[in-house]
């Protein structure tokens, strides 16, 4: 049962006291992990017979596409992308999480009021301004923080993606060096979502550990955010589509098994995949978001 609480003034009309379903949130920075422990998360959370809605920024219907033209244009001010993302939030909260969780849903979301907060701040914004304009989110049920440092971080990302215009604070930063404005934008980020940890009472975690680590980490630490009466299955050591299992059973008895889990991984997209190289224009930036 989610408690409905909200930072501020919340949404209005909403009369609900309590939802049956559950928010959870994962925050981090760039090329952290997210999306890999969401995916993990999901198809663990399903396989125990959980309904699942993931979710996660420019998903919305009504300002999803905008944002992501708004990206590729760089049309827009600063102030009024951080409110262009508020509305994204809000279209996501009152037409696809709260009736998930009304419904009963497990709604994981990658990244919440906290990355968007965080962005504005590190780009000029006030605090107190940008957190008063997130007074209309619902307050989740549990916030998981992978936390890095940039030493770790700037392999995983050149490994994956490479790096990306905004991820790098481009739009904002002095200078042509997308490794520099990388390294100046993460530094301020780490540290606001540092603060905003604090602020928050956010549950860390350590997301310089491997994939399977952290997984296990969140798998214990959401357990305690379910129903009790759930059960849950215990999740595979590694994801591997249905398909698979035969193989690794195979490579089991072989003997192979740190070979096959190795190359599943890789096949998976939980590996590190080759970097796309060549760092994208500073005016052509890559506008996905993440
Ligand atoms: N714990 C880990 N250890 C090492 N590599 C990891 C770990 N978790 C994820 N990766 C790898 O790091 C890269 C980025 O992971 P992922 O896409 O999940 O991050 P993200 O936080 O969703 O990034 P983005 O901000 O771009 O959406 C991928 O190549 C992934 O395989
Ligand atoms: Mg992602």
């Amino acid at each position: 049962m989610t408690k409905v609480q909200f930072f501020g003034s919340g949404l209005s009309g909403f009369r609900e006291k309590t939802l049956p379903g559950r928010l959870i949130v994962l925050e981090g920075t760039d090329g952290v992990g997210r999306s890999t422990q969401i995916g993990l998360l999901k198809n663990w959370l399903e396989s125990s017979g959980f309904a699942v809605l993931d979710t996660g920024l420019t998903r919305s219907l009504l300002a999803g596409r905008g944002l992501k033209k708004a990206k590729e244009g760089h049309t827009l001010g600063a102030k009024t992308m951080d409110l262009f993302y508020a509305t994204d939030l809000a279209d996501r909260l009152e037409n696809q999480m709260i009736p998930a969780l009304r419904a009963g849903f497990v709604v994981l979301t990658d990244r919440y009021v906290y990355s968007l907060m965080a962005r504005a701040i590190v780009r000029g914004a006030s605090a107190d301004w940008i957190q008063s304009v997130y007074g209309f989110a619902l307050k989740p049920d549990a916030v998981f923080y992978l936390k890095i440092d940039l030493p770790n971080l700037i392999p995983r990302v050149l490994t994956s993606t490479g790096f990306d215009y905004w991820e790098s604070g481009m739009d904002f930063l002095p200078g042509d060096d997308m490794y520099d404005c990388f390294v100046q934008y993460q530094t301020r980020l780490l540290a606001t979502f540092d603060q905003l940890a604090r602020q928050y009472a956010f549950d860390t975690v350590d997301a310089t550990q491997t994939v399977n680590k952290v997984f296990s980490v969140l798998q214990r630490k959401i357990r305690k955010a379910l129903p009790k009466s759930a059960p849950l299955v215990d999740a595979p050591r590694i994801f591997v589509t249905p398909l698979d299992h035969a193989a690794a059973e195979e490579a089991d008895i072989e003997g192979r098994r740190e070979e096959f889990a190795a190359a599943a991984t890789q096949a998976s997209g939980l590996g590190a995949k080759s970097t796309k190289g060549k760092a994208p224009d500073r005016q052509a930036n890559n506008a996905r978001e993440a």
